[in-house]
């Protein structure tokens, strides 16, 4: 067969032929230099390439070769820790070749080949094995076991099963048939990786961020979107959530559209502590990013990478979090690769085919049964920030991807303007996992959880009528009973839902906290109403000592937030005396 040659480029799409056997996501090297890139259509011979690589300098006329294989990434011990571009190279490793500006055509395994583990096998020689069964496993960074599992579609019985130490091209199992198995497992990104069962969406992943964990709860395994314009708090809510997220591993996939926003948390991350064990959370981490300078195909692959990852992690029986910041700058890079394709554009540029695209990522979240013996329950939960240009809602993509989350958090900029944070819009937030997790929370948290988180939407939604009201006539002319509701809303807003990042003892709330602090407001209520019933003015109701005690209650380190609760519920009955006298 001819030599297929490049008839076309256009920015980091190119036209090939013939590739009359080529397939579809197939990948090919392209050029003299050996470009990375990706077979997105296909037209009789001709085949559409979307490179991941600058291509400054392709010539008409050079060659272009097939691989054979799709954009596949190898999973294996090692992946924690590490720094991946779109694709899946190592930027680490990559800088150590090339310098800091990848020379094209460069490349390096996701995982080191150099890298060396002690694998302690979990079954012996004459096992019969299939898809998802446990190998053995490898310690991956300390006290983070990485199982080696049986790939999908391979299954026989074990000749031999070696202990030792092995290199990631060493075999470490040896099939009946001949067949080996080694440490590294290759798996097309776009492929969702398969699973023994879906399971239902009634645990939370528990965020330590009160506003979500009672308002707005997120399922284990669940998805959700949150919205923000510029500067609303989006990547502050990312990062919290990799700290204090209740998930085993996180995975974060970044897609700047500044160039020094990745630099910054490319900076950033690898310093943040874990909470839970003082050493690096980059231990289980792994990041993807996409820096400005890197094409628009790498970033539009991104995601599925991650996610890829995710599962992958969700298959030896861990709690993923896969955080994306933000899916607005993948929905772009796929307008502009749709753009030169000259397809037929949706709404706003974006193509027709931008929310099902976005479906099939979602769908990649949940909690399941994993594949093989021993029995194993794993979950990927999705939390993806859209950035919605002007901070405009009805966008394409903040609507497509509103459409297939199971919660909404969004971010309203007049709140981050009065630096209330997270500064969520709880009127146009929701969650639709809320009444199901509450079973949980109530046996875990609070057993009148449902009723709080009721109490507390009831009465902000109160404080939100009467506020415009207030601004109508002025406060003055409210009732006592409205000024007192008016207050609580205000309470709730600044005591239970405000939640700094930067305060220690506050930047992750333990649900107990979380109730707590929610009690306490609706105790407020409560009892100032019982007082104003009783005749008591509003105006003799000295609201100073309950918000000073809440904030205290709020700022206390976690072995002292009981005693500072009692403190204020005392401070609450005081109410009366104060009122009395
Ligand atoms: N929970 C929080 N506690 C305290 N401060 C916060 C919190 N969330 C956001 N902020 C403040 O708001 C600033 C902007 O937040 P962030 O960078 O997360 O916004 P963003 O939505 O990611 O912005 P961009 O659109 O530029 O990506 C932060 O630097 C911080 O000062
Ligand atoms: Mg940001």
């Amino acid at each position: 067969m001819s030599t297929a040659r490049l008839t076309r480029v256009s920015g980091a799409l190119a036209e090939a032929e013939p590739l009359p056997q080529c397939a579809l996501y197939e990948l090919a090297r392209v050029g003299q230099r050996g470009l990375l890139a990706e077979v997105i259509r296909l037209r009789g011979p001709t085949a559409t390439l979307q490179i991941y690589e600058e291509t400054a300098g392709l010539v008409l006329g050079e060659p272009v070769a097939p691989t054979g294989a799709a954009l596949t990434v190898g999973l294996g011990p090692g992946l924690l820790g590490s720094i991946l571009d779109g694709v899946g190279r190592p930027l680490g490793r990559l800088a150590e070749q090339s310098g800091d500006f990848l020379a094209p055509g460069v490349t390096a395994e996701t995982l080191d080949p150099e890298s060396r583990w002690a694998f302690t096998p979990a079954l012996a020689a004459g096992a019969r094995v299939s898809p998802g069964d446990v190998l053995g496993s490898v310690e991956e960074r300390p006290g983070i076991r990485h199982s080696i599992l049986v790939p999908p579609g391979i299954s026989g019985e074990l000749a031999r099963l070696d202990a030792g130490t092995f290199s990631l091209a060493d075999p470490v199992a040896t099939l009946t048939d001949g067949r080996t198995l080694g440490l590294v497992q290759r798996w097309p990104v776009r492929r969702p990786r398969p699973v023994a069962r879906r399971l239902p969406d009634d645990r939370p992943f528990v965020t330590g961020q009160r506003v979500f964990d009672l308002l707005f709860p997120a399922a284990e395994g669940g998805s959700i979107v949150v919205p923000g314009g510029f500067g609303t708090g989006k990547t502050v809510i990312e990062q919290s959530l990799a700290k204090y997220g209740d998930a085993d591993i996180v995975v974060y996939v970044g897609c700047g559209e500044r160039g020094n926003e990745m630099a910054e948390v490319l900076h950033e991350f690898p310093r943040l502590t874990d909470p839970a064990t003082g050493r690096s959370l980059m231990d289980r981490t792994v990041m993807v990013v996409n820096t400005s300078n890197m094409p628009v195909a790498a970033r539009e692959a991104s995601i599925y990478l991650g996610i890829t990852i995710a599962e992958y992690y969700r298959d030896m029986g861990y709690r993923v979090a896969l955080l994306a910041d933000s899916l607005s700058r993948w929905a772009e890079a796929l307008r502009e690769i749709s753009a030169r394709l000259a397809e037929m554009p949706g709404e706003e540029g974006y193509p027709t085919y931008l929310a099902t695209r976005l479906g099939q990522f979602f769908e990649r979240a949940g909690r399941v049964t994993a594949l093989g013996s021993p029995s194993r329950t794993g979950a990927v939960t999705v939390v993806a920030a859209v950035s919605p240009p002007g901070g405009d809602f009805s966008e394409p993509v903040t609507q497509a991807a509103l459409r297939i989350s199971g919660a909404l958090w969004a971010l309203d900029p007049a709140l981050a303007h009065q630096r209330q944070f997270p500064a969520v819009d709880w009127s146009m937030s929701y969650s639709l996992y809320a009444r199901r997790l509450e079973t949980w929370f109530e046996s875990q948290a609070h057993s009148d959880w449902g009723e709080l988180r009721r109490e507390t939407l009831a009465l902000l939604q109160r404080g939100q009528e009467l506020r415009d009201i207030a601004g109508l006539v002025g406060p003055e002319a409210l009732q006592g009973t409205d000024r007192l509701l008016l207050e609580t809303a205000r309470v709730i807003q600044e005591f239970v839902l405000g939640q700094s990042a930067y305060d220690s003892n506050d930047a992750h709330s333990p649900v107990a906290k979380t109730a707590l602090l929610a009690g306490l407001a609706l105790q407020l209520q409560r009892h100032a109403q019982a007082l104003l019933a009783s005749g008591v003015a509003f105006e003799q109701l000295d609201l100073g000592p309950v918000r000073r005690a809440l904030a205290l209650v709020r700022s206390a380190p976690v072995a002292a937030v009981e005693a500072r609760a009692a403190e204020a519920a005392f401070c609450i009955a005081g109410l009366s005396r104060a009122a009395a006298t």
